[in-house]
């Protein structure tokens, strides 16, 4: 396929409230959460910047600065490592140095939902294709999730995005894909639906917080339609590109763990301690304790 813009822009998302997180995100920005040593968001940014993605713009509300000094230069912080002969320590921070200029950030005044958030970066995105990635799905994936929907949308053209089964009785909880033609990895889609009710659920393909979109998203977002829990919904925007634009889900392979709630967080530091070689015979000891 010819003339495919390159996929250079991440929108990071993450203006939400928490509430399945509290009392810890009251003060504290649940994309802060650290699985074992590194916050969540740093695992998005590494995930993106691995798919090729230069430019980031985070969507922040209140109670959100912790993220942005996150990726700024810690000038003290690093002398005294360096002073201490901390090379391990310091060598981790700069490697995860932002280029100037890279990263933006703007404010969604009041969280109304993820479609919002995404048309609060409309000046970010302009006429560029661009991956969204939602930081509490934390992936563990061989391939990085990201580089395998930037790989498909190099494939295919147009929106892809990632996905996965789940039982019939949990699709109420995701937006849910009306499948065209199933190809295995690739599927292509004729519709899509947010939180459906179980008995009318399409499928029980779902779509997990990794997409690759086309500008015009943005434009059907501008409508601000309230769809699902009252709230504007991505999933409704995306559904209104479908028929002018190619559409696909794409199986991703590997493992999420869903950190927006307490045991997929838990999960994941236990499967993250596992790849640690530091880490991994002490956790795999202690765990015996608990059966
Ligand atoms: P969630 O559905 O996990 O919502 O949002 P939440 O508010 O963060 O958490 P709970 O459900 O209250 O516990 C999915 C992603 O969309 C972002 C969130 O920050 C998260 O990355 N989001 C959601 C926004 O940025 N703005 C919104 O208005 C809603």
């Amino acid at each position: 396929m010819s003339a495919l813009k390159p996929l250079k822009k991440a929108v990071l998302p993450v203006a939400g409230l928490g509430t399945r997180f509290l009392p810890a995100t009251k003060a504290l920005a649940k994309e802060m959460l650290p699985v074992v040593d590194k916050p969540l968001i740093q695992y998005a940014i590494e995930e993106a910047r691995a798919a090729g993605i230069e430019q980031f713009c985070l969507i922040t509300g209140r109670g959100k600065t912790s993220i942005v000094e996150h990726f700024d230069l810690a000038f003290e912080l690093e002398r005294t490592l360096e002073e201490r002969g901390k090379k391990a320590e310091l060598e981790g921070l700069r490697a995860m140095a932002m280029e100037p200029g890279s990263l933006v950030t703007v404010r969604q005044q009041v969280p109304m939902g993820l479609g919002h958030a995404i048309w609060c970066a409309r000046s970010f995105v302009g006429d560029d294709p661009f991956a969204i990635l939602l930081p509490d799905d934390l992936m563990l994936c061989d391939t990085p999730a990201m580089k395998q929907l930037a790989d498909a949308y190099h494939e295919t053209g147009g929106n892809v995005v990632a996905i996965e089964e789940v039982p019939r009785d949990k699709v109420n909880r995701y937006g849910v894909l009306d499948v065209a033609e199933d190809k295995g990895r690739l599927v292509s889609v004729k519709g899509l639906v947010e939180k459906p009710p179980v008995e009318k659920a399409p499928s029980n393909l779902t779509i997990i917080g990794r997409y690759v979109l086309m500008p015009e998203v943005i434009s059907h977002l501008a409508r601000m339609e309230r769809g699902a829990g009252g709230e504007v919904q991505l999933t409704d925007g995306m559904a209104s590109l479908i028929g002018t634009q190619p559409f696909h889900g794409l199986r991703y392979e590997g493992r999420r763990f869903d950190c927006g709630d307490k045991a997929g967080f838990l999960e994941a530091q236990i499967a993250f301690a596992m790849t640690r070689p530091d880490m991994a015979p002490a956790v795999r000891e202690f765990l015996q304790r608990y059966r």
